[in-house]
């Protein structure tokens, strides 16, 4: 066999629905110098990287650290420890990430009861509130920033419900996460993850998660073992918590790279963070009016950080996200499901949430729009 090439990446910018641009001091921080995941320089940066978690997810919750894995680890992270075989969940579906919640949970024995919202809106809460009055779930599962849509699902009342239900709240917050507001303690969220790649500007490959008290009772007094060893709440509190015991090796680089991504976030501060994804979302939006297009998702309930912009009739979709690539190294993301050949998926995510990127991007689509 032939000696292979250096790899070298294009350099894109990133405007699809993740990953998003990491922050060149993220990347270099993953350059650093490898030490042992028990080393005592580790495991401080390990309480330093907890301690900001909680600070971005608004929680005083100590069960608070990132499982080693991308945001799909994170929800399997909730489900395996949250839900016994036989367990009734109420799950919320507008999009391909709620339908996944509902297969991880299906998958764990759960009996899923499904609320759903056509594709685009938002999860209305008295469709919740109808679901929970014929049942006691052990868990109310929903996705706070569709990815796939781009609809953002309003959380209070919802989490309200559940818990006059006597259900534990699960949120997924892997797109919302450091984008726009996710307060854990003031929504009382019991169960949440998130990803690196999106808001937070990291590359993929950890899953942030939190878990309230009532939450990690409900692991800990369970019936059954938790099916996965490896995402067993109560073997990975041996490695992230006070003893300190091997469980897996850690990925060393990604957690230094998470931590300067966390260091930045609150640098800049959230509120402040949150404003920027706002400010550059309505730069796009009218941007994009001007060229004739438009936002698909419901109005009032759109995203700032993953718009979902409307294919014009005539229009070839992949051709122009193909151009945009080809062309201008701009990557948006495809629509999926019934949305597939209607919408592009332009995130302005963490660090890809810029004027001059919002400004290239409608520059690039005026351009192949007008030929
Ligand atoms: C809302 C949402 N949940 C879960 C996931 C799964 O995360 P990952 O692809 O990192 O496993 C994604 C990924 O795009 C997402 O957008």
């Amino acid at each position: 066999m032939q000696g292979h090439q250096v790899f070298h990446a294009p350099h894109r910018l990133l405007m699809g629905p993740g990953p998003s641009d990491a922050a060149p001091s993220v990347l270099k921080a993953m350059s650093m110098p490898l030490l042992g995941h028990l080393d005592p320089a580790f495991i401080q940066m390990m309480e330093e990287i907890k301690e900001m978690l909680r600070a971005v997810f608004r929680t005083r919750n100590p069960m608070t650290f990132p499982v080693s894995g991308t945001g799909s680890a994170g929800m399997e992270f909730c489900m395996v420890n949250l839900v016994e075989p036989g367990d009734e969940v109420v799950i919320c579906i507008n999009g391909v990430f709620g339908m996944r919640m509902a297969e991880v949970a299906e998958r764990c024995g759960a009996r899923v009861i499904k609320v759903e919202a056509p594709w685009g809106e938002i999860i209305p809460a008295e469709k919740v509130a109808l679901a929970l009055k014929d049942t006691k779930p052990k868990l109310v599962g929903l996705v706070h920033a569709e990815t796939s849509t781009g609809a953002l699902t309003p959380v209070e009342e919802i989490s309200r419900l559940a818990h006059e239900a006597g259900a534990l709240m699960l949120l997924d917050t892997v797109t919302s996460l450091a984008g726009c507001e996710v307060s854990l303690d003031n929504w009382k969220i019991d169960a949440v993850y998130s990803g690196t790649q999106k808001c937070l500007s990291c590359p993929p490959g950890l899953a942030p998660v939190s878990l309230s008290q009532r939450a990690l009772e409900a692991a800990q007094s369970r019936k059954q073992k938790v099916q996965s060893w490896y995402l067993d709440v109560n073997l990975l509190n041996g490695y992230w918590g006070s003893e300190r015991v091997y469980h897996h090796t850690a990925p060393i680089s990604m957690n230094y790279a998470l931590h300067e991504a966390l260091r930045l976030v609150l640098e800049e501060g959230l509120e402040a963070r949150w404003r920027r994804h706002q400010a550059n979302h309505q730069r796009l939006v009218d941007g994009l009016k001007d060229l004739g297009l438009s936002i698909a998702s419901q109005a009032g309930h759109q995203l700032w950080q993953l718009n979902a912009v409307s294919v014009p009739d005539g229009v070839e979709e992949a051709t122009v996200r193909q151009t945009l690539l080809n062309e201008y190294d701009i990557e948006v993301g495809a629509g999926l499901g019934p949305l597939k050949g209607k919408i592009w998926r332009v995130g302005l995510m963490g660090e890809s949430s810029r004027p001059e990127y919002v400004d290239k991007l409608l520059l690039a689509l005026k351009n192949i729009l007008g030929r």
